[in-house]
């Protein structure tokens, strides 16, 4: 396939950067069992998204890199970046989900789950893997633009943790275009209905599997901890629905999803990310490290 005969109908900013910030957190200490702010149902929510993060990503790397010979230049080198970036997500996040264990949770049950749904979506044709990577990229964008956005939803968490959540939100915002932009690409000669029909059903099953499996492993955390029944389900809800309310704060963009002419990049969300760098200063890494996939 000529890249010259492609055309780029993403609006993904020509001046992005996509940087592998290749970081660790929370090696030097133990993380509290507790560890967002000695609440134990925002523990098991934040422990429980984590525990679907190396398998689940390994599993985006995959769906997306099985269609780089259809991306043009730009979006290969995104695509490089985004497998770094995950890849180090990966690692991080498995060494946070160690923590958890070694706090005395167990999290097999979890991860099992996990791959149970993973193994079904790989059992179809490969474009339905990228279809699900696309929708489930938005779902951490969003997650990560809240995150950001509104400083509560991780006040309380240790040091370590929290700088692990926001570090990895600033990068889930910076590739949020490339599984999309892989799809566009993937799908360029379906017509836009058949387009619109695939990608918002595989969103809302998707996205029913996201709320029942984070609600049913965020209960059998809690459950680890003694605290069973409406003990369990009334705060775990309030947490998740009320306040902080992370997946009530994220429903107007994930709704978005759903808009004709839709795409991540709609929203230029990059001042969230500035902020942070300019806390950390990562520009000052070795120049190997950054990736630049301006054209
Ligand atoms: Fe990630
Ligand atoms: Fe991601």
């Amino acid at each position: 396939m000529g890249v010259a005969s492609l055309e780029r109908s993403s609006v993904t900013p020509k001046d992005l950067t996509i940087t592998p910030r290749d970081r660790r957190f929370g090696r030097e200490d133990r993380t509290p069992r507790w560890w967002h702010g000695g609440n134990p149902c925002l523990s098991a929510f934040f422990n429980c998204l984590s525990a679907t993060f190396p398998k689940g990503e390994a599993f985006f790397v995959d769906s997306v890199r099985q269609y780089r010979d259809q991306a043009d230049e730009r979006l290969a080198g995104e695509i490089r970046a985004f497998t770094t970036q995950e890849v180090i997500h990966s690692r991080e996040h498995l060494a946070f989900n160690r923590r958890a264990a070694d706090a005395g949770y167990d999290l097999a049950r979890l991860e099992k789950k996990v791959e149970e749904r993973l193994a079904l979506t790989r059992s179809k044709p490969p474009i339905v893997s990228l279809a699900a990577t696309m929708a489930l990229e938005h779902f951490t964008a969003i997650l990560a633009h809240e995150l950001l956005k509104n400083p509560r939803h991780l006040a309380g968490a240790d040091r370590a943790s929290g700088d692990l959540w926001r570090w990895h939100a600033v990068e889930e915002i910076e590739h949020k275009g490339v599984a999309y932009d892989t799809w566009l690409a993937a799908t360029r000669d379906w017509s836009r209905y058949r387009r619109w029909k695939v990608k918002a059903m595989v969103m809302l099953y998707v996205t029913r599997n996201f709320v029942v499996d984070r609600t049913a492993g965020a209960l059998e955390l809690l459950r680890q901890d003694g605290i069973t029944g409406l003990r369990a389900w009334l705060p775990l809800m309030w947490v998740m629905w009320g306040r902080p309310g992370l997946m009530r704060k994220i429903f107007a963009n994930w709704a978005k999803f759903f808009l004709p002419g839709f795409h991540p990049w709609n929203e230029d969300d990059r001042a969230l990310i500035a902020g942070w760098d300019s806390e950390y200063d990562y520009l000052k890494e070795p120049p190997a490290k950054r990736v630049r996939t301006a054209g």
